[in-house]
This record gives C-alpha cells, structure tokens and sequence, in this order.
C-alpha cells in the first residue's frame, strides 16, 4: 500500500484511538521485560525509552553522566530493544570471552535484518554463522593469508597506491577514494579473484555508494525504522535511499557471481566465490542447510563491506596523525630507513625489528576507535552478568571508547602516542587495546587488516612524507557513520628524496 493512501483513509479519531491502545500495549510489553534484578539505567520514556538520550552526533562519548552515576553495567532501552553497556576490561572480558558463548549472536534490528539480511558473516547466527565462518578463514588462508601470496597481493597493491599519489606532485589531495579503492582491492583480489583501476568509474561509484550506506545509517529517518519499521516501510526518507543503494551493491555482486558461474573451472578454486560455488555443487540436488546462494551473497558483500571501510579509515587517520605529529613522522622513517631502506618493499617480517612504526599503527588503532561500541552481540539465553539478570535477546554493547580512552591504562589518553605501545624500546602489547574485539566472534579479518596496515603504512612513509597544506589547521574531527572516520581533509604528500648510495 502506498502512504499517501494509508493515511488519507484514516479518520483522526481512528488514528489517535489506535495510537493509545499502541502506547498503552507497548508500555504494558515493556514492563512485562523489566526484570526486577535489571542492570540499573535511567527513567525511560514508553516506546522510545532512552533513544533520545544518546547525542547522534557524538553517541560514543555522549550519556556520560549514566556511566557515571550507574558505573560498569547499566541497561537502556533504545530503539524499542533493552540494550545492557559494558564498560571496563574485566567486564568486558568477562562477556565477550567468558560468557563467550552466550553473547555469541548477533541482534536483528528491524533496519540491520532489511539491509544485511540474517546471512552471511556478520550478521547470521548458530550453526549457519559457525560454518559460514569455519569455511570463510578456511578459504582466505588457502588463498594466501598468514603465507607469502597475499602479502605480496598487499605490496603490489600498495607500490600501485604509491605510484597514484606521486602523480599528485606533492600538491594538496583528498586521500580518501584511492586509499579505499587500494585496500577494497586486496579483499576483491581474494573474493572476486581481481582489482579495479582507480581511474575505473564503475568501481569508483560502487565506492561511493559504500561510502553513503555508512553514513545514511545515522540519519533519523534509519533510527526511525528501527522502531516502526512497519510505519516506516511506507514513508520516503534516508532509509529509502540506504535500501536503494544497498540493491546497488547486491546487484553489482550478483552480477560477479554470475560471471563466475558461467566461468566456473571444475579443476581449480580461483578466489572466494568459486571455492563457495564448488561448495554448493557438494550438496547439488540435496539442500545444505548453511550452503545456500542467499548466504554466498551475504558472505562476498560482508568481506567486501568489513574489508574495505575499517581499514580504509584507519589508514586514513594514520595519514592525519602523521600530519599532525611530524616528529613522530620522522622517527618512524629513521626506522624505515635503518630496517628497510629505500631499495626494497616492506615485508611483513620487518615488522618485528621496527617497534616504533608497530606502536605508532597500534596508537593510531587506539585514538581511531573506528567502531567505539564494537558490533552488537545479543544474549541468546537469560544470564547473570556482574550479579545482574540480563535476559535472552538483550542486545550487548561494550564501550571500546572508555577502554581505548582510560586514564588508569594510557599515559596521555586523548593523545596520540606511540609510546603507550612501547617499554625499553621494544614493542609492548596492551590489554586494553580491543579494536577488533575479542571471544569467538572476534573480527574475522584480525590478521588481514594487521596485515595490511603494517605494510601499506611502511610503504607511504617509505615514499613521503604526509603535510598539512600550507597555511591549513588539519582536524581531528570524526564523522559519524557506521564506523568514526576522519572528516574529508586534504594533505600533501612531498616525494622523500631517495638517498644517494655514498660509495668508491
Ligand atoms: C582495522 C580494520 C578492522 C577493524 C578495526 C575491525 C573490527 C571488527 C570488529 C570490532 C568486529 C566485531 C567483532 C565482534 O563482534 O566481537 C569485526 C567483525 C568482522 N570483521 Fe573486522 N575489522 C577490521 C578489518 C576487517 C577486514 C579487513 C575484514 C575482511 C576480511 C573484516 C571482516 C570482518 C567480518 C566478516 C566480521 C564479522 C565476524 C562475525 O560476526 O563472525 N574486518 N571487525
Ligand atoms: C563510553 O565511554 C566513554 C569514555 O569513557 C564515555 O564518555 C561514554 O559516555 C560511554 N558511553 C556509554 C554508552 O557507556
């Protein structure tokens, strides 16, 4: 039914009628949830309980009078769900490691399940989620990570980068498409079996409307849906173009897959999609309950969206900080210089001899808090958490923000500093350090976006050196969206004079 029908046909008096029973029914369902051991939280109003509370332009650093007030555990009942936030490392371990396997699922808001449907990696569950899984790491390492053929993926890829930015001439650019386009690059290798140009249009637009999708979801009209999506459904708006551009996305990997089904080699698996389409012809005839197209479909579009995006705008902040601190800058090319020199690429091997440019990655990692509430879990039974009932479907939010910004654990929390990661000289790990979270379902990309980040880092700064535009203050202002990135900046990336070989 279209909207402007829906509405015209309903009386006000029918419309406020069916409003009261609605506020009244939901307000009474609500109650029905509270437990009387809930986590404490504030006053929540019926039906939208605490959404209004969270500041949508900083919600990673807004209630913090709740925190205060309540402490470690409190819950909240945002977009019609209870929602319980976990701050502090114990806690936090203690639910994602611990209670692992209870907060082992993922919630479907009404907004998540119409976008990412409930397949694929991310957002799937029990035992179609633990074999979508098992046979993804199985089939990224066959295609070379942890081994030598993927790292070399990532040192062509980034010499490729290199190449784009020195056309640049040391001019103020935006960084922000090719490095997306670069790093998109080394999961399309492994997922479609190729690369784009950064020149390709195509491709560029596919970017661009990944780049949108993140930031749509923060929009109003998204929140809305959340809570009445099927009033929602009906009216134009934000969400409307997030479903839009998401089609976009699923067409452009529909059409991959099926090129690769009319080029399927029996003989030989060339990337993601035809070692899952080998996968499929196992159970040709009889139906696999987890292999299935729909989960082939989700499983591509989520590395292609986790692989890209996160560190992507990791990369980016590094560029920023790099700007931004040039001291730190020049300390981290003395170790190039000292460890690799000028004449060969970086390796992942190089990285154990150069601690410092290890630290200032993991610093950036740290003051980036790309995904300050990590991803969503849900407690998939009743449980106890820190002496409070938590119930089946609570939606679980740890606070990475406070953990990555706690004064107790870091020197100079709201600065970037590389020696937070660093004792004697030598690489120190921390604890409290979580940006690909931790448990069972820890980011699935861990050691690829590790991998990456070492290598496409030392090989920028290998190159150039990265500036503030002349006469130009760069920001340190995120830009909320699916993941905190850095506003779009420009910078200059001035060519480092290659050292002359001294010799007879
Ligand atoms: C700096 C880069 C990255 C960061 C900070 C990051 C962070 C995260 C976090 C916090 C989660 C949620 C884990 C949880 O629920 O406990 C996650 C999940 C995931 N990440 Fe990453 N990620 C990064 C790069 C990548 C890359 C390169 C890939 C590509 C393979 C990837 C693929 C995934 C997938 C598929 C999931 C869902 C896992 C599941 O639900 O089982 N990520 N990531
Ligand atoms: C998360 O932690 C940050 C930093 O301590 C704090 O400002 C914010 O209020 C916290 N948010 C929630 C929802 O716990």
């Amino acid at each position: 039914m279209k909207f402007p029908s829906l509405w015209e046909g309903a009386s006000l008096k029918t419309l406020l009628l069916f409003s009261a029973i609605f506020l009244i029914l939901a307000s009474y369902l609500q109650r029905r949830r509270r437990h009387p051991n809930s986590p404490p939280g504030p006053f929540r109003l019926p039906l939208l309980g605490n959404t209004f509370h969270m500041d949508v332009k900083k919600p990673h650093i807004s209630l913090q009078e709740t925190v205060k007030k309540y402490g470690n555990i409190f819950s909240l009942e945002l977009l019609g769900s209870p929602v319980v936030v976990v701050t502090g490392l114990p806690l936090i371990k203690e639910v994602l490691v611990n209670q692992g396997h209870v907060f082992i699922d993922r919630p479907h808001t009404p907004l998540r399940s119409y976008i990412f449907k409930t397949f694929g990696l991310i957002m799937s569950n029990g035992q179609e989620w633990k074999d979508q899984r098992r046979f993804t790491l199985m089939t990224l390492r066959n295609f070379g990570l942890g081994k030598r053929t993927l790292e070399l993926r990532i040192q062509e890829e980034a010499t490729c980068l290199t190449e784009a930015i020195k056309e640049e001439k040391g001019q103020p650019f935006d960084p922000h498409f090719p490095i997306n386009n670069a790093i998109s690059n080394v999961i399309c290798s492994v997922t479609f079996g190729n690369r784009f140009e950064y020149h390709d249009s195509q491709f560029r637009e596919l970017l661009k409307i990944l780049d949108e999708v993140i930031v749509l979801q923060t929009r109003w009209e998204c929140q809305l849906f959340e809570i009445f999506p099927w009033i929602m459904k009906y009216l134009p708006g934000a969400h409307k173009k997030l479903f839009r551009e998401m089609k976009k996305l699923e067409s452009f990997v529909l059409d991959i897959i099926r090129q690769h089904k009319e080029n399927l080699n029996s003989e030989e698996a060339h990337d993601f999609i035809d070692a899952y389409l080998k996968e499929l012809s196992k159970y040709s005839g009889n139906v696999s309950p987890s292999f299935n197209e729909d989960n082939l479909v989700s499983c591509t579009l989520d590395l292609f969206f986790a692989g890209t995006e996160t560190t992507s705008s990791t990369l980016r902040w590094a560029l920023l900080y790099m700007a931004s601190y040039p001291e730190i800058q020049g300390k981290i090319q003395d170790e190039i210089d000292r460890v690799i020199g000028q004449s060969r690429l970086p390796t992942m091997a190089d990285k154990e001899n150069m601690p410092y440019t290890n630290a200032a990655i993991h610093d950036v990692q740290r003051m980036g808090n790309i995904l300050p509430f990590n991803v969503p879990r849900m407690a998939r039974v009743d449980t106890t958490v820190a002496g409070y009932h938590v119930p089946k479907g609570a939606l679980l939010v740890t606070n990475l923000t406070a953990l990555h910004r706690d004064p107790k654990e870091w020197a100079t929390p709201d600065t970037f500093n590389p020696e937070h990661f660093l004792e004697n000289g030598q690489f120190k790990k921390r604890e409290s350090f979580l940006p690909f979270s931790a448990g069972k379902r820890i980011c699935l990309g861990e050691q690829l976006a590790r991998a990456e980040l070492f290598i496409f880092f030392t090989c920028l700064l290998q190159r150039f050196t990265f500036q503030a535009p002349p006469d130009t203050q760069l920001s340190l202002d995120f830009r909320i969206g699916l993941t905190l990135s850095p506003v779009s900046y420009k910078i200059c990336a001035l060519p480092r004079e290659t050292q002359p070989k001294l010799g007879p």
